[in-house]
């Protein structure tokens, strides 16, 4: 996972010529401004195959922006303009994914005046502590990769760069990490900087050396973070080079997934639909929720669901033509799987009322069920109907009202243009290996524990 003497060289000699451009466009267009080179590649922390360059352009506080980000425009010819906090930009440059954001020099860094003003202070920070440690910041991260829980993007809800970092540093190697990481609890607080920390509800907390206001590992959900505890132990019980480099995930082949539903005899109910023209960032979390609208739907009315899944698949399948999905197409497509215990239900349903001595919701509760399959009866001291359900198909319930849900900002339309029910076996029909490994990792469901 170190990168050889020649690709180091490589990459410096990029960054070198990122640095000039913007100097020499600084001078010509008289901005003032200056580059920096920040994350792993200032850092000497980088994998080995990485081709990420993080260059931050520094403007003086009270002035503006805008020239840094015209700069950024200017740098690379194939580029496209990203928007977290402020708008920076994304380029491809000699091979390179160039991050180019423009960000304010302050004097503090508790004075930062947008998230991104604190990464020259990480730098600082790493730079002068990290000597001797990269090599165990590199296995750290690949480590992380190989598991799955590196990146503090919103998709992987990981550990960042940075937070591996402040990791090392704090337990001095990659073993030290693992070992201290095996006995961490929910609501472990790390405090590097002895900043008596502010109140977090994160289950990791690290207070950022550089601004105690602000916890490192905020990205980090509860899961990925004991998916790394889980690791940690049987790594240092059982190591072994598959933790870092994982065999790759199979698609599934039609027989692999015809068998899958054999062994299971659940029903599995897959509802997919045009992804919107958005970053990462902005729809996962969307369809996160989503997919707990749908479980919801299908709880309340009955139909349990075992376990769910949702992810973005950028191959288009050909059938799947441009008008029967509305959008552009060109996205991709949202899938969501909703594996149930129970599909179909009988037509009669029990609904227990309110008590009989509760006199006014009784009365309602008889009137607001004026014909039903049988009863009111008393049972507990409760009223009981027992009356003919709308929806006896998991898919029918499915049809009638998902476009009515709460899906998201930009999930919802796209759902209501256009959508596709599966069932079981017409799931088989959609043969692309994004969508076939998916399943796979499904089924496996494997994690190291
Ligand atoms: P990167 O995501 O490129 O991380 O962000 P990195 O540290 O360079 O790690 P790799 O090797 O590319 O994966 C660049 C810098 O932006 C800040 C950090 O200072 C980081 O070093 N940053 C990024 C954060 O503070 N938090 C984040 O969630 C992401
Ligand atoms: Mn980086
Ligand atoms: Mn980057």
């Amino acid at each position: 996972v170190r990168p050889s003497f020649e690709e180091q060289e490589r990459l410096r000699s990029v960054a070198r010529k990122v640095v000039s451009r913007i100097e020499e466009l600084a001078g010509s267009e008289d901005v003032e401004c200056e580059p920096i080179l920040v994350g792993s590649a200032a850092r000497g922390t980088w994998l080995s195959g990485d081709h990420d360059l993080d260059v931050f352009i520094g403007v003086f506080e009270g002035s503006s922006l805008l020239p840094a980000l015209e700069i950024a425009r200017r740098i690379a010819p194939k580029f496209e303009e990203r928007y977290a906090e402020h708008a920076y930009v994304h380029a491809i440059f000699e091979g390179f994914e160039l991050d180019l954001v423009p960000c304010y020099l302050v004097e503090d860094a508790s004075r930062i005046l947008s998230a991104v003003d604190r990464t020259p202070f990480h730098n600082r920070y790493v730079s002068s502590r990290i000597k001797g440690l990269e090599d165990d910041v590199l296995l750290l991260k690949q480590f992380m990769k190989g598991i799955g829980v590196y990146g503090s993007e919103l998709k992987v809800g990981g550990f960042s760069g940075y937070l591996a970092e402040l990791l090392v540093i704090r337990y001095g190697s990659f073993l030290g990490v693992l070992e201290k990481a095996a006995l961490w609890r929910p609501g472990e607080v790390i405090d590097l900087a002895g900043h008596s920390s502010q109140d977090h509800e994160d289950p990791l907390v690290v207070v950022d050396p550089v601004d105690p206001g602000r916890n490192v590992a905020a990205a980090l959900t509860l899961d990925r973070m004991f998916q790394f505890v889980a690791a940690s132990r049987l790594f240092l019980k059982v190591p072994d080079l598959e933790f870092f480099f994982p065999n790759p995930i199979l698609p599934l082949s039609d027989k692999e997934l015809c068998e899958q539903f054999a062994k299971r005899k659940s029903t599995l109910i897959m509802l997919e639909f045009a992804a919107p023209d958005l970053v990462e960032d902005v729809v996962f979390p969307q369809l996160r929720k989503a997919e707990q609208s749908v479980r919801a739907l299908l709880d309340r009315n009955g139909f349990s669901v075992l376990r769910s899944d949702a992810d973005w698949h950028r191959a288009v399948p050909s059938e799947m033509g441009e008008r029967e999905m509305g959008g552009s197409g060109d996205c991709g497509v949202i899938r969501m799987l909703f594996e149930l215990e129970v599909a179909s239900l009988p037509r009669v349903e029990r609904r227990v009322g309110p008590p009989v001595w509760e006199a006014e919701h009784a009365k309602k509760f008889v009137s607001s069920h004026p014909e039903p399959l049988s009863g009111p009866y008393v049972e507990d001291g409760r009223l009981v109907v027992e009356v003919a359900r709308k929806f006896v198909e998991a898919s029918e319930l499915l049809r009638s009202q998902v476009s009515s849900l709460s899906l998201g900002r930009h999930l919802g339309p796209e759902l209501r243009r256009g959508y596709k029910i599966y069932v079981d076996q017409e799931i088989l029909k959609i043969g692309d290996l994004e969508f076939r490994a998916f399943m796979a990792r499904y089924f496996s469901a494997r994690e190291w524990v």
